[in-house]
């Protein structure tokens, strides 16, 4: 049992981040205890917690880095904060009517136009930064009401994360500021607000500094929310459910913490009761009953155990939830769903990694937070969407490179079944940095995705001295103490002989094939993964390499003096058992580190899959190698006009037992699959169709084949879902392929196409993974990139239809325009802030 005052938090600088709740979707929470007859039987609530999303109808304007006069007048006279309560952009007389009005999430980065200067190529040639002070600055303003009934609850502001240097005001009141672009931040607005009136709150950011060295993006990039509760409440992200397999059981550690922030002592109690997927109630516990000093909070534990639990993995991705209540005086005060998995995961010196006893190798993958059109600004959907496609690669794992990462990444990995090394952006023990660590620990512990924390990526300095020792130490065991049942590691790259990852319980390779198996001889007992590795650059759809237009050819055979092809770290990786796997850089394309070129390329050329999710080519070795089912790949297209009678390289990804290729119907000749190795034939271009067949025990399973495609005919427009849920939030994807006359999608389409979107929903971004494309994200019109754009459109909340139609803007080609049409459905839309 412990007690700590609200006071003593507050002094220890630390309120912020630790005080209030966790993820309860209060919706989702009240129509499972419907569901599970649960009301009937609990006693009555008190004024239940309310989640809000707090998302729609902001406005927005840029201020200025260096002009007060284009800054709302601050920093006029340096008299600004003098007094915490005369900030008049957050009152009633202020005018926003000429501010743009936008919903969140928000990317104001993306919106720039790109700007050739050498100081801005890794964050993607966008004019952020000090020496550009009109595009720096970010104000967000949301006028609300609040009703008087709230008078006594616990009310604040939660933000996800936002893109930096947040100040927050309210009502004329300056509350106080979050300074890194990735932890989530909340304000408690209790003591601020205007009960049975309306409010104004009003963000300040300021994206002149960041926090990493690839595309940030600028703005409130991730959910925010207005959460009530009553004044006892359960801490935020306090809730911690362990569960361990033992036999045939599972059995739960279950705890938390309970403030109570009225004005009298209050005796509680905490009910645990643990949900399957279907809402059944599984097991029930409650703690033993403390009373609380008024203005105090206490620790509540108990344990619990179910026999045959569902074991999460990513083929089974099973979850269970806990209702968490607080009852006093015979009321329940709170409430909260915590979601959680039950399954073992075990990193070992020999044996690598284990998911529920059994070895699995990390088949993983670095991201970004970034996607074309929209930028770090990631609708949920998007998130599910990314996960998927990775999926499809037989990718099992996750990197949060290089931070914290938004809850809708961790839950679609939760909930589709994706393993998650979870990474902090600070490597430091400093107040600040331990800050950031505790917020990701306390609000991912409970996720079944996550299989291990990162401390940090390649601090050269700190991997070879004894600060970062004693730094990396500290973290590890802050980290322990809020999580004992996951291991930490770091990505380290280099110095790997220091003492610097003495602490680490799993030792994180970045790069440098020639190290692990020296450094596995010198410390035989602690486990090791591949942090990070490949660093392959390719262009989807370019099978040469042109220096002029910053292209690099899509064969795995290109990739900086640090980094390695896919096929050599992998073969590298997949062979030593006591390896637990790796996590390729990257997944997705993103925007930034234009590598190998710079100007005008505006976008990384790592990924596995471009910016909109399209596969390269190196999809399909990893998915030949990582997957069980049959693979068989041939590339490249086999449009090649201009070079009749060239010898073309053709290549094979299969992990079938030999394959046949044949152009035109003459056999290229079988080669036999060696494992982990791609085939290659020399054939001598001739239009018309190249074909693969792959055969397994002598029978041919699959064929693949490449058709030399004609001219231009028609456009294809094909939705990911043509029925979205009418809620404001929800997408549709669309692929975006011009066609010849038999059909056949052309693979090396360049038409600039325009897009009109009408009924309920709107365009809000374009793409096309041309990393030197510098066409807006946001205008309704992309050209084609080797065959292919995307288009994304989302639902408003009234349910209809929204009508996609596309028409060659490139006047040489006379198509016929197409659309598509996608259904948006009435749904309960998520409670929401009025
Ligand atoms: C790594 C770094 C990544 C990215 C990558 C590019 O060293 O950790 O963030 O920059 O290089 O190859």
């Amino acid at each position: 049992m412990s007690f700590v005052s609200r006071r003593d938090l507050l002094r220890s600088g630390f309120a912020l981040s630790v005080s209030s709740l966790l993820s309860i979707h209060a919706d989702r929470a009240h129509l499972l205890l419907a569901r599970s007859g649960v009301h009937a039987q609990s006693p009555a609530t008190i004024a239940p917690r309310e989640r809000l999303l707090f998302d729609f109808d902001w406005k927005f304007q840029f201020g200025h880095g260096t002009d007060p006069a284009r800054d709302l007048g601050f920093g006029k006279d340096q008299g600004d904060f003098s007094k915490t309560g005369d900030f008049e952009f957050a009152n009633g007389k202020f005018d926003d009517s000429k501010w743009r009005a936008l919903n969140l999430p928000h990317d104001w980065a993306v919106e720039l136009p790109f700007v050739r200067d050498p100081d801005l190529e890794s964050h993607g040639y966008k004019p952020l930064g000090r020496r550009y002070p009109e595009t720096s600055i970010g104000w967000y303003r949301r006028v609300f009401d609040i009703p008087k009934e709230d008078e006594g609850r616990r009310i604040a502001v939660d933000f996800d994360g936002a893109f930096r240097s947040a100040l927050v005001f309210l009502n004329g009141s300056f509350l106080g500021r979050n300074d890194n672009g990735y932890a989530p931040f909340r304000f408690d607005l209790t003591d601020f607000l205007n009960y049975g009136g309306r409010n104004y709150l009003v963000v300040r950011l300021d994206a002149s500094f960041g926090d990493g060295w690839f595309y940030e993006g600028a703005g409130i990039y991730r959910h925010v929310w207005l959460t009530k509760t009553c004044a006892l409440h359960l801490g935020h992200w306090d809730s911690y459910i362990r569960p361990e397999v033992k036999g045939n059981e599972s059995a739960l550690t279950l705890g938390t913490v309970v403030q109570n922030e009225s004005r009298h002592a209050e005796n509680c109690q905490v009910r645990w009761q643990i949900l399957d997927a279907a809402g059944k109630i599984v097991a029930t516990a409650d703690s033993a009953t403390q009373s609380i000093a008024a203005d105090h909070s206490a620790a509540f534990t108990a344990s619990a155990t179910f026999g045959n639990p569902m074991l999460w993995s990513p083929n089974t991705p099973y979850l269970y939830s806990a209702l968490v209540t607080v009852e006093s005086g015979g009321k329940r005060r709170d409430v909260e769903q915590v979601s959680f998995g039950v399954r073992t995961a075990t990193f070992d010196a020999d044996k690598g990694f284990l998911l529920n006893g059994k070895p699995l190798k990390i088949k993983g993958t670095c991201n970004h937070q970034d996607h074309a059109g929209v930028g770090a600004a990631l609708p949920d959907r998007l998130q599910s969407y990314r996960v998927a496609v990775l999926k499809d690669m037989a990718c099992n794992a996750v990197r949060t490179s290089h931070n914290t990462p938004t809850p809708e990444w961790v839950e679609a990995c939760d909930r589709l079944g994706m393993m998650m090394m979870c990474e902090t952006r600070s490597m430091s023990s400093s107040a600040e940095g331990i800050a950031q660590l505790e917020l990701m620990i306390k609000r991912y512990r409970n996720s079944p995705a996550i299989i291990l924390w990162s401390m940090g990526n390649e601090e050269f300095t700190l991997q070879s001295t004894p600060q970062g020792e004693r730094v990396v130490a500290d973290m590890v065991e802050r980290a322990h103490e809020l999580d004992p049942t996951r291991p930490c590691t770091a990505a380290v790259n280099g110095r790997f002989e220091s003492h610097f990852s003495d602490a680490l319980d799993v030792m994180g390779f970045n790069y440098n094939l020639n190290a692990p198996d020296g450094w596995h001889r010198a410390h035989p007992a602690k486990p090791c993964v591949g942090s990070e590795t490949a660093s392959t650059v390719a262009t989807r759809g370019i099978y040469s390499t042109d220096k002029l237009r910053n292209w690099v050819s899509a064969y795995d055979l290109n990739y900086p003096p640090w980094a390695e092809t896919a096929e050599s770290w992998w073969k590298f990786y997949a062979v030593r058992e006591w390896l637990a796997g790796g996590f390729a850089w990257t997944g997705f394309d993103y925007r930034g580190e234009p590598t190998p070129y710079s100007w005008p390329s505006i976008n990384s050329q790592f990924g596995i899959v471009d910016m909109c999710g399209f596969p390269k080519d190196d999809f399909y070795y990893y998915k030949a190698w990582w997957e069980v089912e049959p693979v068989l790949h041939v590339f490249p297209h086999w449009n090649w006009e201009e070079r009749e009678g060239e010898l073309i390289s053709v290549w094979v990804h299969s992990n079938l037992d030999s394959v046949e290729l044949l152009l035109n119907g003459k056999s290229q000749g079988f080669q036999k699959v060696q494992p982990l190795t791609h085939l290659e034939w020399k054939v001598k271009y001739e239009p018309g169709v190249l074909e693969a067949r792959g055969t397994k025990d002598g029978k041919v399973v699959l064929i693949e084949k490449r058709e030399t495609t004609g001219k231009p005919e028609a456009i294809r427009l094909t939705a990911d879902r043509t029925e979205i849920s009418a809620d404001g939030e929800d997408l549709a994807l669309l692929r975006v392929e011009v066609l010849d006359k038999e059909g056949r999608a052309i693979p090396t389409a360049d038409l600039t196409i325009g897009f009109k979107v009408t009924g309920e929903g709107k365009l809000i971004g374009v793409g096309n993974g041309d990393p030197n494309c510098q066409e807006s994200d946001k205008e309704p019109r992309r050209s084609l990139f080797n065959g292919l754009a995307q288009v994304i459109v989302q639902s408003s909340r009234t349910s209809g239809t929204i009508t996609v139609e596309a028409a060659a803007e490139d006047g040489s080609a006379k198509l016929p325009p197409t659309r598509v049409t996608i259904t948006t459905k009435k749904v309960d839309l998520r409670p929401a802030v009025g």
